[in-house]
């Protein structure tokens, strides 16, 4: 592990726990102090545009979703591409004990999209500053609702893609982690990095009665038990071990009384795969599965499929620009290639479905703790270093230059 402070190569190196904090460090600090959720967050909303004021940008914001829309003209003819940031928080309770902790009970920063939100704006600054010399355009994108709320989707329909006046050539995005990687390092790989996520929602009807006497009721409680041990059987013997799946039911429910046989039972999964075969093969197989044995018990079953994100797939061409792009800027100990791809899930993936571009994933892991033990993205606990922001701000910065550069006449 190479301590990203020692590395010569590193043009900004990251702040020492010493150091009095950076302005993007007090602008990420100042957000995680006021989470918000979901499309509509009106504080971080005001938050990036007071940020991002007196820079020679085009400022539009949504409609249907708190969103920032920011275009970029370059100096010289050229395409645009797209920069893209997530800022929505999570409905966790923060236990960090951080002295700019949550402010905002049962919210919390725990995903690191403060980080993301602060490290696009310095990446508009970095931009800005050198915008004549820029071969074409930059469309920032400020996302509220990627937890689940389809932010980005809402943002392609507000027509962010086009921004610029035509449709982007080119996209590229990160996110923090506060775990497994060590901090100050950047990874990716060619091909899927993300997977699919698919939500399931089950609901069994039967006829309720005494608890005493089952054979007057059909009873919907042991025939969701058996469809939730009965989807991970058929997943084990159905799904190739090398296109896997994972369905998880993260919520089930029944009942009101020891005695009582309900009408109805419910369960709640979520499905995570890595390709398009793999997620229609799952869905099939739930509900030939949930149907099946709603038939054996004589009840009847729902199955309501949810589409939620894609999968994450950067195109080999892509990956490779941004791992090099990362290795020139930062040095080849502070840059890796994932090995397989990771079971989160990311709404960026629609972006990618629409351009090219590459998705990279930022070690933040906070000073002092273990990268193979340090609190995860989403915990209570998670604590992300933002000494990695003005990196962070630099990669997106020539990411975006070089690949207008690329393409430039
Ligand atoms: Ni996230």
């Amino acid at each position: 592990m190479t301590s990203p402070s020692q590395n010569p190569e590193t043009p900004t190196g990251p702040a020492t726990p010493a150091d009095a904090p950076g302005e993007l460090q007090l602008l990420r600090r100042a957000l995680h102090r006021r989470p918000e959720l979901g499309l509509h967050l009106p504080h971080t909303q005001r938050a990036v545009l007071s940020a991002l004021e007196g820079l020679p940008l085009e400022i539009t914001t949504g409609k249907a979703l708190s969103s920032v829309t920011a275009v970029l003209r370059g100096g010289r003819p050229g395409p645009a591409v797209l920069l893209r940031a997530d800022m929505d928080a999570l409905p966790v309770r923060e236990d960090t004990g951080l002295p700019y902790a949550s402010e905002v009970d049962g919210l919390m920063h725990a995903c690191g999209h403060d980080l993301h939100t602060a490290g696009l704006v310095g990446a508009a600054r970095l931009l800005a500053a050198r915008r004549e010399e820029l071969a074409g355009d930059v469309v920032f994108m400020f996302q509220p609702g990627e937890e689940g709320h389809d932010g980005a989707r809402l943002m392609i329909e507000e027509g962010v893609l086009d921004a610029a006046g035509a449709r982007v050539v080119a996209a590229y995005g990160v996110h923090v982690f506060s775990t497994v990687l060590p901090s100050g390092t950047f990874a990716t790989r060619a091909g899927t990095l993300l997977a699919a996520c698919d939500a399931v929602d089950v609901t069994v009807t039967g006829r309720g009665g005494h608890g005493s006497m089952p054979h007057l009721t059909r009873d919907p409680v042991v025939a969701a038990c058996e469809m939730v041990t009965a989807v991970q059987t058929r997943i084990a013997r159905e799904i190739d071990v090398q296109d896997p799946a994972v369905v998880t039911v993260g919520v089930i429910a029944a009942g009101t009384a020891r005695n009582v046989v309900p009408d109805t039972a419910r369960f709640e999964a979520t499905v995570r795969t890595y390709s398009e075969a793999a997620r229609a093969q799952v869905e099939t197989l739930v509900r030939r599965t949930v149907h099946g044995i709603a038939a054996a018990h004589d009840v009847s079953a729902r199955v309501d499929w949810t589409p939620q994100y894609p999968a994450t797939v950067n195109p080999p061409e892509q990956a490779s620009f941004a791992l090099k792009t990362a290795g020139e800027l930062f040095g080849p100990g502070r840059v890796f290639e994932v090995p397989r791809p990771v079971s989160g899930s990311e709404d960026f993936s629609l972006v990618l479905q629409e351009v090219p571009g590459a998705f990279l994933a930022v070690g933040a892991t906070a000073p002092g703790a273990d990268p193979a033990t340090a609190a995860v993205n989403h915990s209570a606990q998670a604590v992300f270093d933002d000494s990695v922001l003005d990196d962070q701000a630099a990669l997106l910065a020539a990411l975006a230059t070089r690949a207008l550069e690329e393409r430039a006449a």
